[in-house]
């Protein structure tokens, strides 16, 4: 296991996916975090990079112990300046801040100039590396050497003369650094000796065994599905654990995709054989939802009203199946991303939006909590979701918010508005997948827009709705890019849009990234 101490930056749980990429298990903990209470032995620290400086009087600085730990350290950016600070280098800010691509020249040793270092070990002789920094190495701490430099960093990576400590000043965990991955590899594979057994064939075994454990001979479970990936694997795997001990309620919350109810009992139920109730709740969910335009507020409603409908639910399943025993614990699809955001050290990053899903259900239904996904990413969620022969379609599922379409309508919800949306969004997604476009795309929807425009059809004006067309590319949605449509997709959509759906007469693309838009529209 490789153990990253995190000191705040936007990319460290970015180290600990590569690490699992390498089939390393990796655990990410603040770099707050006591060496003395960890409980194990990592076979390798990495430490993260930070947006401090060392030397800010309120800089977060690991403990002095991991120095005593024995096993090999890699420092990433802040991590290089915090090995420095720590073993007697110095820091110092750069004239201008550096971000964006590098080219790190790898330096050669021995008597005949040929060798390099076990970190850069069968890379070539220079390769290209992306640097986000406002300090650097001015001199590194005595016992180091300089394994790799840049036209503007002298000291980009350095390594001890005897121990298997390591400092660089790129970021291989990016997707920018093209063989930063490789630098991964060869620190937790080759220098830490990592085992390779994190696999999903592993997790699965173990994972069954585990559930079956928690839950005993009797114990019952409820969860909450959605159509999404995450409570779809997560179902699938407490039926395979306990069968029909396991119960999933779907909760139509009259603002999901068209047909969406009615396709997940199929796939669910029928296909993958998981006790499913849905309730439809649409009535309820629209009359609470009527008249609001502000997005906290409709995503408040439609958690609040979810929890309410779900209860009822549960209470209806309990007494209804007495002779089976009580429910006792509540299923949640928790992903890594979702504990590391819980654990990860705060940096002055706010949080920018407030995502409701289905947080508040616990502390009313004294249910006890399983959360079988707790240490997956999304990847290796999906890679399960295989294993477990849920359909390719359905694990390369492009994510949907729980609050759904009321938050891709910018006005008031209606039953109306909603129906004209669905429309929009099922064409649209129909001809990103007809031209093979889907798993390109990261997230594809459509957004109806409260303003009206003129257009003409026949000889007749017409005074109608906008919809706005989105699809992005992003690893993680804390970044993304707007998708590179071919103009003819977006012509088909676009006339497929206003010619089948009454009351939409003109179609817009956006062209934001993330920053400075977000994802969705509110
Ligand atoms: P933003 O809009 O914040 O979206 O850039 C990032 C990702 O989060 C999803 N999202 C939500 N998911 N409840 C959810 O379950 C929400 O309230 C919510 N708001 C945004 C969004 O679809 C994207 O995948």
């Amino acid at each position: 296991t490789i153990l990253i101490l995190d000191f705040g930056s936007q990319y460290s749980h970015l180290i600990t996916r590569r690490c699992r990429e390498l089939n390393v298990y990796a655990e990410l903990m603040p770099c707050t975090q006591k060496i003395k209470d960890l409980g194990w032995k990592p076979n390798g620290v990495i430490l993260s990079g930070s947006p401090y400086s060392v030397y800010d009087s309120d800089s977060p600085h690991v403990d002095p112990d991991v120095f005593e730990l024995d096993v090999p350290i890699l420092g990433i950016c802040y991590g290089l300046q915090e090995i420095a600070w720590n073993l007697g280098g110095t820091v110092a800010k750069c004239d201008h801040r550096e971000y964006g691509s590098a080219r790190i020249q790898i330096n050669k040793f021995g008597s005949d100039r040929a060798s390099v270092d076990a970190l850069f070990e069968g890379l070539g002789d220079e390769m290209e590396v992306w640097m986000s920094h406002g300090d650097q190495l001015a001199a590194p701490p005595p016992d180091f050497h300089i394994i790799g430099h840049t036209k503007s960093a002298p000291y980009a990576a350095i390594a001890h003369n005897a121990k298997p400590l390591y400092g660089i000043q790129f970021h291989p965990e990016v997707t920018h650094s093209p063989r930063g991955k490789e630098v991964i590899s060869r620190f937790v594979r080759n220098i830490c000796g990592c085992k390779t057994d994190w696999t999903m064939e592993e997790f699965v075994g173990k994972e069954i065994a585990r559930i079956r454990e928690i839950c005993g001979e009797t114990g019952r479970v409820i969860g909450a599905v959605s159509g999404g990936v995450d409570s779809t694997v997560a179902a699938k795997l407490m039926h395979e654990a306990i069968g029909d001990r396991f119960h999933a309620i779907m909760v139509d919350n009259g603002v999901l995709r068209r047909d969406e109810a009615a396709q997940v009992n199929v796939m669910l139920n029928k296909d993958l054989g998981v006790n499913l109730t849905i309730v439809d709740a649409s009535d309820l969910f629209l009359s609470r939802l009527e008249g609001v335009e502000d997005p906290e507020q409709k995503r408040k409603i439609i958690g609040n009203t979810f929890i309410h409908v779900f209860e009822a639910e549960a209470a209806k399943l309990d007494s209804a199946e007495v002779d089976k025993g009580k429910i006792e614990w509540l299923l949640q699809g928790t992903l890594y991303p979702d504990v590391i955001e819980s654990i990860s050290f705060k940096g002055p990053s706010a949080t920018i939006k407030t995502h409701h899903n289905v947080g508040g259900l616990l502390e009313d239904m004294r249910l006890k909590l399983i959360e079988p996904l707790r240490e997956l990413f999304k990847d290796e969620v999906r890679a399960l979701g295989r294993l477990l022969s849920i359909p390719a379609s359905l694990v390369q599922r492009h994510p949907f918010p729980g609050p759904g379409l009321a938050i891709r309508i910018l006005g008031p919800v209606t039953r109306a508005q909603v129906q004209i949306l669905q429309q929009a969004d099922a064409i649209y997604l129909e001809e990103i997948r007809a031209a093979g476009l889907y798993e390109r795309i990261s997230q594809a929807f459509a957004v109806l827009l409260p303003v009206r425009a003129v257009g003409v059809m026949g000889d007749r004006r017409t005074y109608e709705q906008v919809v706005a067309l989105r699809a992005v590319q992003s690893e993680d949605f804390m970044t993304a890019d707007w998708f590179v449509f071919p103009p003819d997709i977006l012509r088909r959509i676009s006339s497929r849009i206003t010619n089948e759906i009454a009351g939409i007469n003109r179609v817009t693309y956006d062209i934001t990234s993330k920053p400075p838009g977000t994802v969705e529209w509110l």
